[in-house]
């Protein structure tokens, strides 16, 4: 019983794995998304007009409020927020967990798309009969695919279908002379055994995979082949060989390979030459497949060019050889060259330096009045923290950073301390929208009764039981009017409320493994402390710490390397609120400024 309902989750899972700057850790998702997963850098030129980027999405020449959003035909969409099917959009459904039904996207763990109709699963093995669903445990689908197809209930779990009934195989057999099609008692004539047919026709001509032998060249006894064409004498020659072309040369015991290896210059790769040259070492020094006359001392190579150590005069920087006029010239990791009592190096550009200057991307900043986010400078007001790129001051409650993107509550007229993320998506008021989180991907669903998150998936637990974000189908309807209670959820530190983050006694500590022992998840924690942020308390705890989760069904999968606060309930030992901190750059920091 469980080997097919185990195939089906598979099957109804679409395992399509694709990491990005939604999805870092490539949880499998919907196969659809693949063509809507941005890929960036995008166009910057919008309907022959220059967009940032930054701000705005082209899609087939429209621009678009929002950066990094999928293309729907000319409409743009968050994917974390909407579906894309035949060019239709359908809101509340991640396209990350969506198939389409014609142009209406729906979420194949809760519906199925019966000849084009969405219908409730109603069972976690439901299929499709026609515009209906059938169970195939007590029920067969039957009837004529064009004429209407019809669900019946088995009258044993013998039953098969004929035509539009169904009969006994132990008794019965579906008569097939007459029509409509009809089961008749074995006995009847109709159900005499049919007459044989005749020979099995003969296998299909199995195609001969001609092996591809690898065309060696004939050589005289004694010598052995030396690539493809040449053939070499083991005692008084050698062989050079180039892996890429494979053509070989046989020379003498003086002279050596000069072998061509791949060179790498930014942005492209390029073989220095194909075939290993022959040479002797005494008068000539071989670089990167090119030959120069050997000098005394010169013996270093830089790119195919020979130098010596001794040469002040020049600077090899990433293969490239720089004359240099003036002592004082370095190579910067990236292999520019410049001065630096000077210059500073900042990406690809070299700028004059200055006392108090630093990098910012490609640019330099001040860092005691501008702030750095991402490669942007801003000015440095007071209180002010990065989001993304851009900058703000968390403290004046108007703002809020969700995963990087900046949200203006005071637009959407909505206060600080309610206001919660999905991931990168503020969440409406209320409590109409439900965030389902796996490591690395959050998802936001319409609040459904009955159901519950399971990872990042929302399922209806009638048919689905959940242990530690997987999913596995009940074979009986569950009774959900028993609630359902959710395990403790994976809220991003800013959603954590300063009562419970800063007056209570937390835990911070970075997991280190994870294992799981008689339903319990045992966790070793390094870097960990006790931590009471509103009076200054902070103990560090022996490394390794133990920590051991009751129920590892309903806890949210912790990733080893990540950091997390855990908070405990007053009286148990049980875990209350617990964070992810290892989006944060600064998570102490982070902590401290809000308490
Ligand atoms: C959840 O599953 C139950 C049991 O099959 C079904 O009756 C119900 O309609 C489903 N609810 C939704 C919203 O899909
Ligand atoms: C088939 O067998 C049943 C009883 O087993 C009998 O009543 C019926 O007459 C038989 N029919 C034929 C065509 O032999
Ligand atoms: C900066 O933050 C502190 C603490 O949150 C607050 O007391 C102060 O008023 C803020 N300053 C400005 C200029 O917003
Ligand atoms: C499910 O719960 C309802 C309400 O509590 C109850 O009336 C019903 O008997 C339960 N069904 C089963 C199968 O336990």
């Amino acid at each position: 019983m469980t080997t097919p309902l185990l195939m089906f989750v598979i099957l109804a899972l679409p395992c399509y794995s694709a990491p990005g700057q939604i999805n870092r850790f490539g949880l499998p998702v919907s196969a659809h998304s693949r063509d809507f997963y941005v890929r960036s850098p995008r166009d910057q030129v919008c309907a022959s007009v220059n967009i940032d980027i930054l701000e705005f999405t082209c899609c087939e020449g429209e621009r678009h409020e929002g950066a990094g959003q999928s293309c729907c035909g000319k409409r743009s969409f968050n994917l974390i927020q909407a579906s894309c099917c035949d060019g239709q959009l359908t809101p509340h459904v991640s396209q990350l967990v969506s198939d389409c039904c014609g142009s209406r996207a729906y979420d194949p763990l809760n519906q199925l798309c019966c000849d084009l109709q969405i219908l409730t699963r109603t069972q976690p093995h439901s299929k499709c009969c026609g515009k209906e669903l059938y169970n195939n445990d007590h029920q067969l689908c039957c009837g004529h695919i064009i004429k209407g197809r019809k669900v019946l209930t088995k009258m044993s779990r013998h039953h098969l279908c004929c035509g539009d009934h169904q009969f006994d195989p132990r008794s019965h057999c579906c008569c097939h002379i007459t029509y409509p099609l009809n089961p008749q008692p074995l006995n009847a004539s109709c159900c005499a055994p049919a007459i044989q047919k005749g020979p099995h026709p003969p296998p299909a001509q199995t195609v001969q995979n001609k092996i591809i032998a690898q065309s060696s060249p004939n050589c005289m006894p004694g010598e052995k082949p030396c690539g493809q064409s040449a053939c070499f004498n083991p005692i008084t020659e050698r062989c050079c060989v180039n892996p890429t072309c494979l053509q070989g040369q046989s020379y003498s015991h003086d002279q050596t390979c000069c072998e061509g290896t791949l060179s790498h210059t930014p942005g492209h790769y390029h073989s220095a030459s194909c075939g290993s040259k022959v040479y002797n070492p005494d008068i000539k020094t071989c670089c990167c497949g090119k030959l120069s006359n050997k000098v005394l001392g010169v013996n270093l190579c830089c790119g195919t060019t020979p130098y010596g150590v001794e040469d002040r005069r020049v600077l090899c920087c990433k293969q490239t050889l720089h004359h240099v006029v003036v002592d004082g010239y370095q190579c910067s990791p990236g292999g520019l060259l410049y001065r630096p009592s000077h210059e500073i190096v900042c990406g690809s550009q070299v700028h004059r330096s200055d006392p108090g200057k630093h990098c910012c991307g490609e640019e330099t900043y001040y860092p005691q009045y501008e702030i750095c986010c991402n490669g942007h400078k801003h000015h440095r007001l007071r209180n002010v923290s990065c989001c993304g790129w851009k900058a703000y001051d968390p403290s004046s409650g108007q703002m809020k950073c969700c995963a990087g993107t900046l949200y203006n509550l005071q637009v959407q007229d909505r206060l600080s301390g309610e206001a919660q993320c999905c991931g990168s998506v503020l969440m409406e008021a209320g409590s109409t929208q439900t965030c389902c989180s796996a490591p690395g991907l959050d998802l936001l669903y319409p609040t459904q009764p009955g159901f519950a998150c399971c990872g990042h998936r929302y399922a209806n637990a009638s048919l689905w039981s959940c242990c530690a974000g997987v999913l596995h189908p009940r074979p009986e309807p569950h009774n959900t009017t028993k609630n359902v209670i959710p395990g403790p959820r994976l809220l991003p530190l800013g959603d954590l409320k300063t009562e419970v983050l800063c007056h209570s006694r937390v835990l911070v500590g970075t997991v280190e493994s994870v294992s799981m022992n008689l339903n319990e998840w045992s966790i070793t924690m390094v870097n960990a402390m006790y931590m009471q942020a509103s009076r200054g308390h902070v103990s560090a705890v022996p490394s390794p710490h133990y920590v051991t989760l009751p129920d590892h069904c309903s806890f949210p999968e912790l990733v080893p390397g990540n950091t997390y606060i855990l908070v405990k309930n007053y009286f148990s030992d049980t875990i209350r609120f617990i964070s992810d901190l290892s989006d944060d750059s600064y998570p102490l920091r982070s902590i401290l400024t809000m308490c």
